[in-house]
């Protein structure tokens, strides 16, 4: 199959994937409303090219949070990517690395924060929920630290898990309810099945030594009682004292969180809806970013997660004044595919499809980007 762009790898994911790991990735919360939303509301924006302006030479890099990048992304945090390919987290890191991108470990990985830091030569961010056992919220805190993270980011959308339909249809539920139909899909699907039982064990790796099981799906138990919906500002106070670096929130919609984000010492911000898998009919994360990036008001870095799939999508999110993007299941439908090799494509059609749209809207450098590029679109 010819891989031209990241829907390509979807599909190429899709066919190598049981159904049941395909939808957790692909799928989103409810009637999927915010999900969609987050990639066609990319389309109610125009590019207004200028000509003539010597693009010959063109630069994609950018610094976030006092990092070099050499494209304007980062590979979002991601639960479970050991599901998709043997070490998926490693892998991914690594293709990041390769790439001079951005990686964020999540909490919820099946490799632990020392593997992935060691993988790299870079270091990664991490990725916190705070937990209702400050403890072992602090612990991870002080991991991330020892490890050399370069970034907290603490993600403040999951009060508690969204209710995912495809999950709760194909069983991927906590407790497991996994029907015949699932496990003869997992047979239909042999290359997978022999990767995960070749491959080292799947578990939540973070949480192994904390003395709540070692099996996914026990510690996938605990982890779930462990959502805590009573978070305010208090405890991300808290999070930065234990943390004393660099601190992004992700999961910000509202202009007045962002505004209380920067009073409360953050440096970055992530506007994100969680791709779309926590409250179905929010905003999409491009509608809301130009209110946030306008409340910021250059306070903090802002940084656009949810819905991109193509290079202009990032020429439109930092035309809006995002610092770089955050993507997920592009990685994750590269990894699913052909493990780290498909990560790297999927950041090599990104690239190349960012450096075109530079040259084609008259930009040599993402620097150049601000509103000027954009109209709204005709439809
Ligand atoms: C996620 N996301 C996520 N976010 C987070 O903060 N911690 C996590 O553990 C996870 N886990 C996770 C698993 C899977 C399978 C997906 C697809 C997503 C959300 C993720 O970080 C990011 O916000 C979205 O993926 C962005 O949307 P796109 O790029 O997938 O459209």
């Amino acid at each position: 199959m010819v891989i031209a762009n990241i829907e390509d790898l979807r599909q190429l994911a899709r066919r190598r994937l049981p159904r049941a790991a395909f939808d957790f990735v692909d799928g989103g919360a409810q009637d999927e409303v915010t999900l969609r939303a987050n990639q066609s509301d990319f389309q109610k924006l125009a590019l207004l090219p200028r000509v003539l302006t010597d693009v010959d030479r063109r630069d994609q890099s950018v610094a976030v949070l006092g990092q070099k990048l050499e494209q304007p992304l980062i590979l979002a945090p991601t639960g479970g990517p050991g599901m998709l390919w043997p070490d998926g987290a490693l892998a991914a890191a690594r293709a990041a690395d390769r790439a001079g991108v951005g990686f964020c470990l999540s909490t919820m990985s099946t490799s632990t924060i020392e593997a992935a830091s060691q993988a790299v030569g870079r270091p990664i961010w991490f990725q916190l929920y705070v937990m209702r056992d400050r403890g072992l919220a602090k612990s991870m805190i002080e991991r991330a630290r020892a490890a050399g993270c370069a970034a907290l980011v603490l993600t403040v959308d999951l009060a508690l898990q969204g209710q995912r339909d495809r999950d709760v249809h194909n069983g991927l539920t906590i407790p497991l309810k996994l029907r015949p139909s699932t496990l003869v899909d997992f047979a239909a699907h042999p290359g997978w099945v022999w990767r995960h039982f070749t491959g080292p064990k799947i578990t939540l790796a973070n949480f192994v030594d904390s003395g709540h099981g070692k099996d996914m799906f026990t510690i996938a138990e605990f982890v779930n009682s462990q959502f805590d919906q009573s978070v305010t500002w208090k405890d991300i106070e808290w999070a930065k004292s234990v943390w004393g670096g660099p601190l992004a929130l992700k999961g910000i919609l509202h202009p007045e969180d962002a505004r209380l984000a920067a009073d409360h010492g953050v440096d970055a911000v992530i506007v994100s809806n969680h791709g779309g898998r926590q409250l179905d009919g929010a905003r999409s994360a491009i509608s809301a970013l130009p209110d946030v990036v306008n409340a910021v008001d250059g306070k903090m870095e802002v940084i656009l997660d949810g819905g991109v799939r193509r290079g202009t999508d990032v020429i439109k999110a930092l035309a809006l004044g995002a610092k770089a993007c955050m993507i997920g299941r592009p990685f994750l439908y590269g990894l699913a595919s052909m493990g780290g090799a498909g990560v790297s494509r999927a950041l090599e059609i990104l690239r190349n499809e960012l450096d075109v749209g530079l040259a084609l809207v008259g930009r040599a450098s993402v620097s150049d980007l601000d509103r000027s590029v954009l109209a709204w679109a005709s439809q």
